[in-house]
């Protein structure tokens, strides 16, 4: 097979096997908020909105990235942006690779500006990216930010992925130099530690998508796509999202972080934000709704998203996303996180 077909066809496993790679594991349970039965709040003036990347969002949710380079994935492109622009929600594009590979493919990433003029759009690469490659993708989409994705575990399970990842902080470091637009370095599926977050902040990074472990797994699909076996051995080293949110906000308390990785409803997000982060970001729950009833369901499970977070919000007795940051909650592993980051401080 060919390298651009390889490539094709791989991008439609990953959507055909995503949702039984998806983790039954929900690491945000551990974390504990309790109700507050006299709150001082009023349903209708519970409001979502935040920014993000300078402009109003209107609740703390992004699209994350997924797909494009296939004519199912320019349906899925074209139809999410839709959604992206009816909830006035961030939206990024999966990676844009392919278009290096054929020209033509441009298109199924280029819809999503089409159909959203004035929304945030993310542009979508590896974070090994040449910055000729970087300046193209931005500029083919408009990008108003580019997510660099960090998969090292994902590459390395898979027969045909990349193997050397020497220079990619430096890389990092010049595009970040170089770009003059936000960019957000994102795991996608095996989380951030605190010493990759530092190494990152050293490089300049000032936004980071901790893409931790309980959600969608890469290495599951890689099991399942049969190029590997060695998926339960990884999953013991993943970070799961909300430790991944605690080592970035350690490892810098002003740091943009944006949740993902096992995002699948309100308490997650208000429970992302609790530990640190500004928003959350889903790909796989959204996918699956997409592929099982079309842009209603997508829709519909916003929808619900948005209404069960504002219900939650109003049993904390929180009106806005600065009040969330306020209400107490109880994490047993925030300790252990704590006392492993200080005894690496104190070495
Ligand atoms: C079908 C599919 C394709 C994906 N492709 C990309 C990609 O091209 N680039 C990327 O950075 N992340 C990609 N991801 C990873 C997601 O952006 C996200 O980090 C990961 O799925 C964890 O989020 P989730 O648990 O909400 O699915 C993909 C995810 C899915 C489900």
């Amino acid at each position: 097979m060919k390298d651009l077909e390889k490539s094709k066809s791989r991008k439609l496993e990953h959507i055909k096997y995503a949702l039984e790679a998806y983790s039954k594991e929900d690491y945000f349970k551990d974390i504990k908020i309790f109700n507050n039965s006299v709150p001082e709040i009023n349903y209708d003036e519970i409001n979502l909105k935040c920014n993000f990347l300078e402009k109003k969002i209107d609740m703390p949710v992004m699209i994350n990235a997924m797909t494009g380079g296939t004519d199912l994935s320019f349906k899925i492109n074209r139809d999410l942006s839709i959604i992206a622009k009816e909830f006035n929600i961030p939206m990024a594009v999966g990676s844009q690779a392919i278009i290096f590979k054929d020209k033509e493919l441009e298109r199924t990433f280029k819809v999503t500006r089409e159909n959203n003029k004035n929304g945030i759009i993310l542009s979508n690469l590896s974070a090994l990216s040449s910055l000729e490659n970087v300046k193209r993708a931005i500029e083919l989409i408009e990008a108003d930010g580019i997510q660099l994705h960090l998969n090292p575990a994902q590459e390395l399970v898979m027969t045909e992925g990349d193997r050397n990842f020497k220079g990619m902080l430096k890389n990092i470091e010049n595009i970040i130099k170089n770009i003059g637009i936000p960019v957000i370095i994102k795991e996608v599926g095996s989380g951030i530690s605190f010493d990759a977050c530092k190494e990152l902040i050293n490089a300049g990074v000032e936004y980071v998508d901790v893409g931790g472990k309980g959600g969608t797994s890469f290495i599951k699909i890689e099991a399942l796509r049969k190029t590997s076996d060695i998926f339960e051995e990884i999953e013991e080293i993943e970070i799961p999202t909300p430790q991944s949110i605690l080592f970035c906000k350690l490892a810098k308390p002003d740091l943009n972080i944006i949740s993902s990785g096992g995002i699948s409803k309100g308490s997650h997000i208000i429970k992302s934000i609790m530990l640190g982060a500004n928003i959350s970001g889903i790909s796989g729950p959204i996918l699956y709704k997409y592929l099982n009833g079309g842009m209603n369901e997508a829709i519909e499970y916003l929808n619900l998203l948005r209404e069960n977070t504002k219900i939650l919000m109003g049993c904390l007795g929180c009106e806005t996303i600065e009040d969330i940051k306020k209400v107490k909650y109880y994490y047993k592993e925030e300790d252990i996180i704590k006392n492993f980051v200080k005894s690496k401080i104190n070495i």
